[in-house]
Formats: structure tokens, C-alpha cells, sequence
């Protein structure tokens, strides 16, 4: 038996929330994304918040409100999304990233809207900074936890993102599970942490998996006080 940690927790910590899609412009009227709808990364801003933390939202386009008590500030691209997260590093304390950045954006972007053609459209991609990548290269004393949409090979694809990115934590969500992931209000998530202990959870609301996740902070951030 575990005890819950006395509220509020998380007081005087400053967290930076990553949430949402990001949306990488071909022309004034299309763009390539990716599927989320950010309810995670809200959840977990605002619970922090509950928990008496300093939360920075840095959200793409979703269709939700603004979480309670937090500051949202809005991106569109992945490269925005990297300039607003990097400014703040130096002085968070601890950075999630539920944000599904989009790993690629279209190399040329027309300032007009492109015609329709005969036959097949062949669109040339370049790479977009990892942010989180980036975060684990520059960081001194702040924890970084990710989190990994996988379709196979959970627990192996996620160790392998938090060992490449030096995270301190992984969240890994199977998204092929018809009752977690996208656009769903539940979840079904195993924590996995640097060194490679790891913890499944059983299915649940993005909410509770929220709370249990900002005890675990709790839980990172002591462990490293002492
Ligand atoms: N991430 C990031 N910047 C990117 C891509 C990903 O910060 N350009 C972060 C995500 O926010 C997430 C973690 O890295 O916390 C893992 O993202 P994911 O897309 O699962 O992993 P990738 O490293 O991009 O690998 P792949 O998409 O090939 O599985
Ligand atoms: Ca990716």
C-alpha cells in the first residue's frame, strides 16, 4: 500500500504541458497533421494545476477549451511548437509531451492555393526538429517525460524512445486498442521509467490517468531532492 501524497503536491513546480496535433501548412488551405484531439495533455495540465503546479500549456489546434487554471499559449507547427517549449526550459522543472508533433512538414509551401492536376501529386517532405530529443540533449536538473503512440511492440518502441531522448519516464499508450487513444475519453497506459522498471494501469478515464501520473511526479521529483 502506497499513501496518497497530501494535496496540493505539486505546489511551486513549474511544469510545461505539450498537447494536441501540430498542423504543417502545403498552401493556404491544406495542411498535414496528425490524429489527436489533445484531451490527455489538457488533462494532465489541469490536474497538475490542482495540485497547486505552475503549468504552461503550449497546445496545437484542438477543439477544446482552456483548461482551468493554466497558462495556454496556441501553436500551429511543429517548428512554433519547438521555439515556444525551448524559450521556457531553462526555468521548468518538469516538461510533458502528449503533443503528436508531426515528424515531417512539406518542404515548399505555396503562398496560393495550388490547382488540381491531371494524374498523380507528389508532395516532398523534410524532417522537423524532435523537440523532445532536443530537451534531453540540453537538459541540467529538469524531468522530461514523453509519451509513445504505438500501434505493435509497446513496451520495446516506447524503452526505445526514452533511452534515445533521455527521458526520466515514458508513457506508452497502445492506440490500436479500440478503447484507448484517439478521441476517446479512456486510456490504458503503462508507465515505463528510465532504467526500465515499468507499470501497466489498468483502463480508465484520461483524468485518473492524469492524477496518477502527477503522483508519479511527485514521487520523480522527491527521489531526486533527496
Ligand atoms: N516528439 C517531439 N518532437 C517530434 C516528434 C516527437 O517532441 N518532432 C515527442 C512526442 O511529443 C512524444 C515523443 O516524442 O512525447 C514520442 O513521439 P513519437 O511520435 O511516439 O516518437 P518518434 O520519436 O517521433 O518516433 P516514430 O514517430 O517514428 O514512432
Ligand atoms: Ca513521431
Amino acid at each position: 500500500f502506497v499513501p496518497r501524497p497530501s494535496s496540493p503536491y505539486l505546489k511551486g513546480k513549474k511544469l510545461l504541458v505539450t498537447a494536441g496535433p501540430t498542423q504543417e501548412k502545403m498552401d493556404p488551405v491544406r495542411y498535414f497533421t496528425n490524429r489527436s484531439s489533445g484531451k490527455m495533455g489538457y488533462a494532465i495540465a489541469e490536474a497538475a494545476a490542482q495540485q497547486g503546479a505552475d503549468v504552461t500549456l503550449i497546445s496545437g489546434p484542438t477543439a477544446l477549451g482552456a483548461p482551468r487554471g493554466v497558462e495556454t499559449i496556441y501553436v500551429t507547427s511543429a517548428q512554433e511548437m519547438y521555439q515556444e517549449v525551448i524559450e521556457r526550459f531553462e526555468e521548468t522543472d518538469v516538461v510533458i509531451k502528449t503533443a503528436a508533433v508531426a515528424d515531417y512538414r512539406p518542404k515548399t509551401v505555396s503562398e496560393q492555393k495550388i490547382k488540381k492536376a491531371e494524374g498523380e501529386w507528389t508532395v516532398t517532405f523534410v524532417r522537423n526538429p524532435d523537440i523532445l530529443q532536443e530537451l534531453g540533449k540540453r537538459k541540467t536538473h529538469q524531468l522530461l517525460v514523453g509519451f509513445a503512440a504505438e500501434t505493435e511492440h509497446l513496451q520495446d518502441f516506447a524503452m526505445q524512445k526514452l533511452e534515445k531522448k533521455q527521458l526520466d519516464m515514458i508513457v506508452a499508450n497502445n492506440v490500436a486498442a479500440p478503447d484507448a487513444g484517439f478521441s476517446v475519453d479512456t486510456n490504458r497506459v503503462t508507465f515505463i521509467y528510465k532504467g526500465g522498471a515499468s507499470k501497466d494501469l489498468e483502463l480508465m478515464s484520461k483524468q485518473k490517468v492524469a492524477e496518477a501520473l502527477c503522483e508519479e511526479l511527485d514521487i520523480l521529483l522527491k527521489s531526486r531532492a533527496s
